[in-house]
């Protein structure tokens, strides 16, 4: 049996959305709680598989958990493991990051080294490099990397040669906890690194410059506990915004601050989009049809890779020709595909898509095979004409919470429905 979304296209949505806690800053900053003995508590945090999967995780060092509603407390009086396995770590990428809290707070780590994925390879040289430098002795052994620092990690000056979101999370973690002073140059700069620095600076460390390219961090050799409130999903809004501009609709993002997004809000005004914010919400309204655009993703403050997919489902129906230059993930392009079961026309060469926009999509069975794919499928679906189906559901939900729930409040028609194998055994034949 599995879960599938039934969505009948054609309806402009409208209205207001709430978005949840952004699960690219609660993934690490739950795993940022493992440098302190003392209780943590995260509010807003979003309902999704990913944060089953990373609670999953911490517990299995020794962390004691209680999740009520969208509040998590974390305590973790004494690391209990030091190793997180392959299964883990291919089960969330972002189990990775125990790296940094496992070597400051315990002095060694085995950790699975993640490998690529559908959307490319995803090195993590960077991440080493950097602990090295901070006097980690570190070695590859059977696909796993072994980190020790038996007389604790040293300050260092460090310079990401690419501003890598994971990297500069894993460096500034582990500098939190070594006394002196670590300056790291070439960070990413995007919200969701402002969003680790707040926690870190609440738990007693002083990390400056977060959300510049330069960070400077003084460590201390204890942290303590802290609470914070998790900022809002840029990538959830981004979403929902280009819902309502796929299906001709006028849709406010609320829980979002504008300035997270970066260039993406100035793409959506030259698709023809009119679009607003306030300090806390942003909203857009389609202004006849969209229009093409030449867009490249790009680190923060450009526009981020993971609203390429969505924002590829959009300039499926503009008028005109658009580009999207992938520079971040080569693979990033499996969505591609599936939007031309739907009648999109996309050419893929090298890093570049052509989208000729079509005046209409029209309903079919889909595959969505990663969270920004199987979003696009969505959005896709929305515009079309006649039904969709959105199958291998459970991608999706690793980045979206209630999403029929939502999308059903802006006056979208979707329905989840589990599949019978039956059905399969008689069509597959
Ligand atoms: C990336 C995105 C992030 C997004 C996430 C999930 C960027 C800069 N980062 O973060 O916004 O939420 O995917 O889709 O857009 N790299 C190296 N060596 C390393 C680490 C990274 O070469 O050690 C390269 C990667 O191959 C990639 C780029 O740097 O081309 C971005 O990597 P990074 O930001 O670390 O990736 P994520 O943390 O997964």
């Amino acid at each position: 049996m599995s879960e599938f979304f039934e969505i009948a296209g054609g309806t402009p949505l409208r209205g207001r959305v709430k978005v949840g806690g952004a699960k690219n800053a609660g993934l690490p900053l739950l795993i940022a709680t493992l440098l302190t003995g003392e209780e943590c508590t995260i509010t807003n945090v979003p309902n999704l598989t990913d944060t089953s999967l990373v609670l999953h995780l911490l517990e299995q060092f020794g962390a004691q958990l209680e999740y009520d509603g969208d509040t998590v407390k974390v305590e973790t009086p004494k690391l209990i493991a030091t190793e997180a396995s392959y299964s883990l770590v291919k089960a969330l990428r972002a189990s990775f990051w125990v790296l940094a809290p496992l070597l400051a707070r315990g002095g060694a780590a085995r950790v699975a080294l993640p490998g690529g994925d559908l959307i490319g390879a995803r090195p993590v040289d960077l991440h080493l490099e950097g602990l090295s430098k901070m006097g980690a002795d570190i070695s590859l052994k059977h696909g796993v990397v072994h980190a020790l620092a038996p007389k604790g990690l040293k300050p260092a000056q460090i310079d990401l040669t690419f501003p890598s979101v994971g990297a500069t999370h894993q460096l500034v973690m582990a500098a939190s906890l070594v006394p002196g002073r670590t300056v790291i140059t070439g960070c990413a700069q995007e919200p969701e690194i402002v969003a680790l620095a707040d926690l870190l600076n609440l738990m007693g460390a002083n990390v400056q410059g977060a959300g510049t390219p330069v960070i400077e961090i003084s460590g201390e050799s204890g942290l303590h506990g802290a609470t914070y409130h998790l900022i809002g999903d840029r990538i959830e809004a981004g979403t929902y915004l280009l819902a309502g501009a796929i299906s001709g609709g006028e849709v406010t993002a609320d829980g979002i601050r504008p300035e997270f997004f970066g260039a993406f809000l100035d793409v959506l005004r030259e698709m023809g989009l009119e679009v607003s914010s306030t300090e806390n919400s942003v909203s857009v309204k389609s202004n006849g049809r969209l229009k093409a655009v030449n867009v490249k993703t790009m680190p923060f403050p450009g526009v981020a890779t993971d609203l390429q997919a969505p924002l590829m489902a959009a300039l499926t129906v503009a008028e005109g020709t658009s580009t999207i230059e992938e520079t971040i993930y080569e693979g990033r392009f499996g969505h591609a595909s599936e939007l031309a079961r739907m009648g999109a026309k996309i050419k893929i060469a090298d890093r570049i898509a052509t989208i000729e926009g079509v005046s209409r999509l029209t309903g079919a069975p889909v595959d969505g095979l990663d969270i920004r794919a199987a979003a696009a499928l969505v959005l896709a679906a929305l515009a079309a004409e006649g039904r969709s189906e959105i199958h291998e559901l459970h991608h999706l939900r690793r980045g979206y919470e209630h999403v029929e729930k939502k999308l059903g409040a802006l006056g979208a028609r979707v329905w989840a429905r589990v599949s019978d194998p039956d059905d399969f055994l008689f069509a597959g034949c």
